[in-house]
């Protein structure tokens, strides 16, 4: 299948392109290398996949409507996973314009285009912040999500209900996957696991927002890959799914498993509870298991263990330099 991914080049897309290309797909991916975090790193994400026949960069910005069906058509495109989205609940809240930019336009964009091509199937990265600060738990897909914290979890929402637009307005088979804190090798450098990995080991203040007890599910990215693999190969009309691990882990179990794993102690600094924050996550996966035989297969020790392995190769590479 010709596949577009577009923010192949992130911690996610890049997992997922190159799990694509092991499956041998033909991946066309889709990324401006925005400056949220270093674009050295997404460069660095995708180092390898381009020596593959099977996959194509195409350094396009989804907000360029003209340019991305252009693309699309020359592709063949017959599949589209849209990941592309600057993240970031905090930042948005700063400045929110560009994220409704990004995040809205670009889904725009890349759905006429998918529509231009008459691609077979599209799936939506959204995001577990939908559900706003829930606390029914876990979180099942029939809840309410009109009540979101910041505008990024706004735009993910938008996003979902575009994708509802274009599966009504044109039959697009559309599945939005609701991600629950993915963590693992490419992690985005200002992510939790990310960031305090970096800060254990550079022996300086780990930022604690409001409490360790606070609990997150957090999804290993090879898992989520599988999941949007899964969804790319099914036979839905338009679903809204979600994909987590529904086995919640408090900050302070994830801080001791990357003290052990980068062999240092952290210095805890808590900087008070931030706005955007949901309080807990954590996700029913019953649709995802019944719809494609979606089952986590990786626990926290084991993910951070490989998360710790990569990090610290990738953390020599960058030596005396500023890792995040
Ligand atoms: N990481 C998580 O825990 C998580 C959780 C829920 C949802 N998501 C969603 O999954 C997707 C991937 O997230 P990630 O963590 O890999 O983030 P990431 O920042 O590593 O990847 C996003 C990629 O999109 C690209 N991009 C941004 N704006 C673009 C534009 N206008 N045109 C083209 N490319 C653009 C970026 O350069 C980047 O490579 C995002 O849509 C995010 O909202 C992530």
């Amino acid at each position: 299948m010709n596949i577009a991914v577009t923010g192949g080049a992130g911690f996610i897309g890049s997992n997922l392109c190159d799990l694509l290309v092991k499956k041998n797909h033909n991946v066309l991916c889709i990324d401006n290398f925005h400056d949220y975090y270093s674009p050295e790193k997404k460069r660095q994400n995708i180092r390898e996949l381009m020596q593959s026949k099977l996959f194509e960069l195409c350094e396009c910005d989804v907000k360029n409507a003209g340019q991305l069906t252009r693309v699309f058509k020359q592709g063949k495109v017959e599949a589209v996973a849209h990941l592309a989205a600057v993240p970031g609940v905090r930042q948005s809240i700063e400045k929110p314009l560009p994220y409704l930019n990004n995040n809205i336009v670009g889904t725009m964009n890349v759905l006429e285009a998918a529509k231009e091509c008459k691609v077979k199937k599209f799936v939506f990265a959204s995001s577990s912040s939908v559900y706003g600060d829930s606390k029914k738990i876990p979180f099942v897909e029939t809840d309410k999500a009109d009540s979101q914290l910041s505008p990024y979890a706004f735009t993910k929402r938008s996003g979902e209900l575009l994708c509802r637009t274009y599966h009504n307005l044109y039959g697009l088979p559309v599945v939005c996957l609701r991600l629950f804190t993915v963590y693992g090798p490419r992690n985005r450098p200002d992510m939790a696991v990310g960031k305090f990995a970096e800060m254990i080991y550079r022996e300086k203040p780990l930022p604690i927002y409001g409490s360790t007890s606070l609990e997150r599910d957090y999804t290993f990215v090879a898992d989520v890959t599988a999941a949007i693999l899964a969804a790319l190969n099914s036979d839905l009309g338009f679903e809204v799914i979600n994909i987590g691990n529904s086995r919640p882990v408090p900050i302070s179990r994830i801080v001791s498993l990357l003290e052990a794993g980068i062999g240092k102690k952290a210095k805890l600094e808590n900087v008070g509870f931030q706005k955007g924050d949901a309080k807990a996550t954590c996700a029913d996966i019953s649709k995802a298991k019944k719809l494609f035989g979606y089952s986590p297969s990786i626990s926290i020790e084991e993910g951070i263990e490989r998360f710790v392995g990569w990090y610290l190769k990738s953390r020599k590479t960058a030596g005396k330099r500023k890792w995040l």
